[in-house]
């Protein structure tokens, strides 16, 4: 056996993946949701590319965004690599509309925290695709046991992204003023939003080397 093949066997046991499932948007449409592997690159890229030039909540001015197949091709493979990291995607006969991603901190200190990434094509907006991408994220990742956190950054102009994550008990946490400055001249903050999803491991009492505001999250 060659051994692309038996690496391949090795990771499939600790790979993180959801079960492919058939959901609804609001209008009744059917969406499929399921693990995005390697040979999605191609078709992810594309979809990509066009929901970040059409360019809501993006962080990239439209014509920034210039990943190549095989670039998107490693991203999926070393998430798939990572038993905390997930990409999840939606799809519409058998297109991809839709993704979330989740990527874990690289440091012990903060590998039980991860940041998530999302986004779909215009078309599939506000019919609620992105209430079922974030609800299955999270209910993954509350079945992974190191994971306690899951943080995300976003556009301050963005509501309906914020109205999402608001709606699923993320809670904001600070801000990044004037994070992003706009071709026009236009600022726009960071929102830096979080949602604990295990309680601490740890009893946050006075005389800890532990600090923590609101230590009952999560409870
Ligand atoms: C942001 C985004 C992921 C939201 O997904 P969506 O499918 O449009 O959202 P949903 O239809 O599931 O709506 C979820 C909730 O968001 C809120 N919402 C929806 N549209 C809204 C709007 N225009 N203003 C404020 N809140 C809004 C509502 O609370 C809604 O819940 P409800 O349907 O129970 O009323 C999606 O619109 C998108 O991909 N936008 C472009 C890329 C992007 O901004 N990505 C996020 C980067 S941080």
């Amino acid at each position: 056996m060659r051994l692309s093949h038996l690496r391949a066997l090795n990771n499939s046991a600790i790979m993180a993946h959801i079960d492919s499932t058939i959901r609804h948007l609001k209008d009744g449409s059917e969406v499929t949701l399921r693990t995005g592997v390697e040979e999605d690159a191609p078709s992810l890229l594309a979809t990509l590319s066009n929901y970040i030039s059409e360019n809501e909540g993006m962080v990239w001015e439209p014509d920034e965004y210039r990943k190549s197949e095989q670039e998107i091709g490693e991203w999926i493979r070393t998430m798939r690599e990572n038993p905390k990291e997930i990409l999840i995607l939606a799809t519409s006969n058998n297109e991809i509309i839709g993704n979330i991603d989740f990527h874990v901190g690289a440091r012990k200190r903060i590998a039980h925290v991860g940041e998530l990434g999302m986004g779909m094509l215009p078309a599939f907006r506000s019919r609620g695709l992105g209430s079922l991408l974030l609800d299955r994220l999270i209910r993954w990742a509350k079945q992974v046991p190191e994971l306690e956190k899951i943080n995300l950054n976003v556009i301050s102009t963005n509501e309906r992204a914020i109205g999402l994550y608001r709606k699923f008990g993320f809670e904001e946490e600070g801000r990044r003023l004037r994070e992003f400055k706009y071709s026009n001249g236009s600022y726009a903050d960071a929102v830096l939003m979080g949602k604990i999803i295990r309680p601490a491991s740890v009893h946050f009492g006075s005389g800890t080397q532990f600090e923590t505001t609101r230590p009952e999250l999560g409870k």
